[in-house]
């Protein structure tokens, strides 16, 4: 008789979303599909008319926003100028689309300044590993650049969007998550992490008075259009967006350029200083509202560059993203070795076959297999995926071997974050949170621009 595999794609309960999907697809066969949902608040992967959840399409969603994937001669360009390998997490593709950062590595290759932002929003004490993959992402980027770094906390809008939080308790999961982020390892000198209830409209409001004049050029249809408003949205959730628009501009932080907050009100020079932005790509709509409309500005503010990232998939595979809200769709930060085991265990979807006969004779499929996907952002040796890869498609690799590797590689992940964490005390967080000047270096070697170039300015 055949061996059953320990942990197998029958043996899994099928994501929540998948069941109800699919249990009105038997009701109702002839169910319409449903296309691909992607944005700051849902994140849904389309249905087929039998109501089954396919995976993700990046490059519609890259087409459908006008948005570019990012090719071989981009990256090869990135390791000329910067000198640095690129990420494994660009090298495979999990960071795979761009607006502007070929104009932002011509900054850099000029030497001329610009900054990273980044962003939370603060609605769990503890981050799962999904939040944590732009924010390592944004270290790596920071060590490459060396370049100054805001990371914004948005108390104000989990408060606003989620209906059980009040704003002192989103107020402490930006605490909390700011010790999260700390942890990561940004460096103290070049990182501003600030939450939005405690630092908008103080320190002299720049911040405050870039978001009202922004919001004088945006109007509500252009909001609505971005983000599905209606007329029952509270307005607080229409205006918040304007926040996490201006924190793209380099004004909304006088202390960080050292301008004077009292005497240097939104310096014109500091205004013309970009940003990159690396995020998930859920968060673009906003930016292209500043895209669309930073150029109006009084002090004309150039359009932030944005590196994209996929999603981290959720532990019950293709079509879902890690979600807080879902426990067992996550690895949280603060699992414990035992948790994570039993995670990978009973809930990573499987693409392996149903029995070990079946997986030697026919092979597991690599591309839906939940273990493999965390591999493949955890394990820096591309040799070692591949030979995973092949291995687990030929047969000769089963189902427990893939999630044995999976868990030891999520475990000794969490396992040294959460060693750094136990040493962020509340001084260190305070540091962290300070408005300050801050000190970076940029290119070292930066090219002087053509003589052209130099006269037009
Ligand atoms: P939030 O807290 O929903 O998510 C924080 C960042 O994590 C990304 N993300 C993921 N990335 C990969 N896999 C996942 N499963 C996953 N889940 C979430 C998000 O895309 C995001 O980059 N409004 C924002 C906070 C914010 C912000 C920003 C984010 C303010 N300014 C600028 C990015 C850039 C929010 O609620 O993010």
């Amino acid at each position: 008789m055949a061996e059953k595999q320990p942990t197998t794609s029958t043996s899994e309960p099928p994501s929540v979303a998948a069941l109800s999907l699919a249990e009105t697809a038997t009701e109702d066969p002839k169910k319409a599909a449903v296309e691909q949902e992607i944005n700051p608040w849902d994140v849904n992967a389309a249905t087929d008319e039998n109501g089954n959840v396919l995976a993700f399409d990046y490059e519609a969603v890259s087409r459908k926003w006008n948005t570019k994937l990012i090719d071989d001669a981009l990256l090869e360009r990135f390791e000329r100028v910067t000198g640095a390998k690129p990420h494994r997490w660009l090298r495979r593709g999990l960071f795979f689309s761009h607006r502007d950062l070929d104009l932002i590595l011509n900054y850099y290759e000029q030497g001329r300044p610009f900054f990273l932002y980044t962003g939370r929003g603060p609605s769990s004490d503890s981050m799962h590993v999904g939040h944590t993959v732009p924010f390592e992402f944004t270290k790596w980027l920071q060590d490459v650049f060396d370049v100054p770094l805001v990371i914004m906390l948005t108390d104000d809008e989990k408060a606003l969007f989620k209906e059980n939080l009040t704003f002192e308790e989103t107020m402490q999961c930006a605490r909390d998550n700011a010790k999260d982020i700390i942890a990561i390892g940004f460096d103290l000198k070049k990182t501003f992490i600030y939450s939005d209830l405690k630092f908008i409209g103080y320190n002299g409001g720049h911040m405050m008075l870039n978001a009202w004049e922004f919001s004088k050029l945006v109007t509500f249809n252009q909001v609505r259009g971005a983000f599905g408003f209606d007329g029952s949205t509270n307005t607080g959730r229409i205006f918040f967006p304007m926040f996490q628009c201006v924190a793209a501009f380099a004004t909304s932080y006088p202390e960080i350029w050292g301008d004077d907050p009292n005497s240097d009100f939104r310096n014109k020079k500091t205004a013309q200083i970009p940003c990159l932005i690396p995020c998930g790509i859920d968060q673009d709509p906003y930016f292209r509202l500043v895209r669309e409309n930073s150029h109006r500005m009084k002090h004309p503010v150039p359009k932030p560059a944005l590196i994209h990232s996929k999603f981290l998939t959720s532990l019950q595979g293709a079509g879902g993203k890690m979600s807080a809200s879902i426990p067992n769709s996550a690895i949280f930060m603060s699992d414990t070795p035992k948790q994570i085991q039993k995670k990978i265990n009973s809930h990573a979807f499987s693409g392996g076959q149903e029995t070990v006969e079946l997986h030697r004779e026919k092979g597991g499929n690599p591309d839906i297999d939940v273990a493999y996907q965390y591999i493949t952002y955890f394990e820096e040796d591309d040799e070692k995926i591949k030979k995973l890869r092949d291995g687990y498609k030929a047969g000769e690799i089963l189902t427990g071997e893939m999630k044995k590797e999976c868990i030891r590689l999520m475990q000794e992940y969490v396992k040294g974050f959460q060693e750094r964490r136990a040493k962020v005390t509340d001084e260190i967080l305070k540091s962290y949170m300070a408005p300050r000047k801050l000190e970076w270096k940029g290119n070292p070697n930066p090219k002087k621009p053509e003589k052209k170039e130099a006269e037009k300015k």
